[in-house]
């Protein structure tokens, strides 16, 4: 039964990439059980080298949407690799994402220069879709596990806090979606100075939650089968189905 709920709550888990509806708050109790979800991930060495800032306020919410961010071109031209251009080619491949998540110039190999030459700032209100929470994971770059290099190790065990959080939260009900926009160089600056948000502190990631303004929608999520993802004994036995 337990096993059965477990797998049920991972397999439903999943990208929320809809506006959320900003009066339809997260109540404290559900955010305390998501806190207590991440207090619980494992981390290499038990180092637990995060912190969560979690932003609820609407006028702080508000400074955030107006920081401004660019699509690096490594973005679009990486993020190109990764999509099907249609649910066949996603249904078959198994991996990556749908092109038609992306704007129209991303999908075409014949206007990824364009892309690249148009990609203006814009504000991060439009990542946040009118989301009435966000949970901004930072760790501190001083932090290592022992011997990992580059900390990987360090790196696996936020990924561990993020999807005890994501699972939790859909547990609850709550939508969530990832952004990493709050990683990157330029963004990470102005949300460090915003929120005091002290050196040597990193944002990992950011992750805003909410309840979609209208009804989940279906979409199409795939994943490999295990028969393509587990060996037996030997590398290149499968055979697991
Ligand atoms: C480390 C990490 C970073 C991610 N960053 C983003 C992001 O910036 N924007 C986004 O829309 N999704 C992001 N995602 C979500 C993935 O794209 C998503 O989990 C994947 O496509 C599978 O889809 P699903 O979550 O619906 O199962 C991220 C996921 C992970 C694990």
């Amino acid at each position: 039964m337990v096993v059965d709920e477990v797998l049920k709550i991972i397999q439903r888990r999943r990208s929320s990439r809809v506006p959320f509806d900003p009066n339809c708050l997260v109540s404290e109790e559900k955010l305390r059980l998501i806190l207590e979800a991440a207090r619980w991930a494992p981390t290499a060495h038990n180092m637990q080298n995060f912190q969560v800032l979690v932003v609820d306020d609407r006028e702080v919410l508000g400074k955030i949407g107006k920081i401004k961010s660019r699509v690096s071109e490594a973005f679009i031209r990486e993020n190109y690799q990764q999509l099907s251009f249609s649910e066949e080619e996603l249904l078959r491949k198994k991996v990556g994402i749908l092109g038609t998540n992306f704007p129209p110039d991303w999908r075409d190999s014949a206007t990824l220069d364009r892309a690249v030459r148009e990609s203006s700032p814009s504000p991060l209100k439009d990542r946040l879709s009118g989301s009435p929470l966000l949970l901004i994971v930072i760790y501190d770059s001083r932090k290592r596990a022992p011997a990992s290099e580059g900390d990987v190790l360090g790196f696996i065990s936020l990924g561990c806090v993020m999807e005890n959080m994501w699972l939790m939260a859909e547990s609850l009900g709550i939508s969530v979606h990832v952004l990493s926009v709050f990683s990157g160089d330029a963004v990470e600056k102005k949300v460090k100075r915003l929120l005091n948000i002290p050196e040597p502190m990193k944002i990992a990631f950011a992750m805003r939650l909410g309840y979609p303004v209208s009804k989940r929608t279906k979409q199409l999520r795939v994943r490999r089968d295990v028969e393509m993802l587990a060996h037996h004994n030997r590398f290149g036995n499968t055979g697991f189905s």
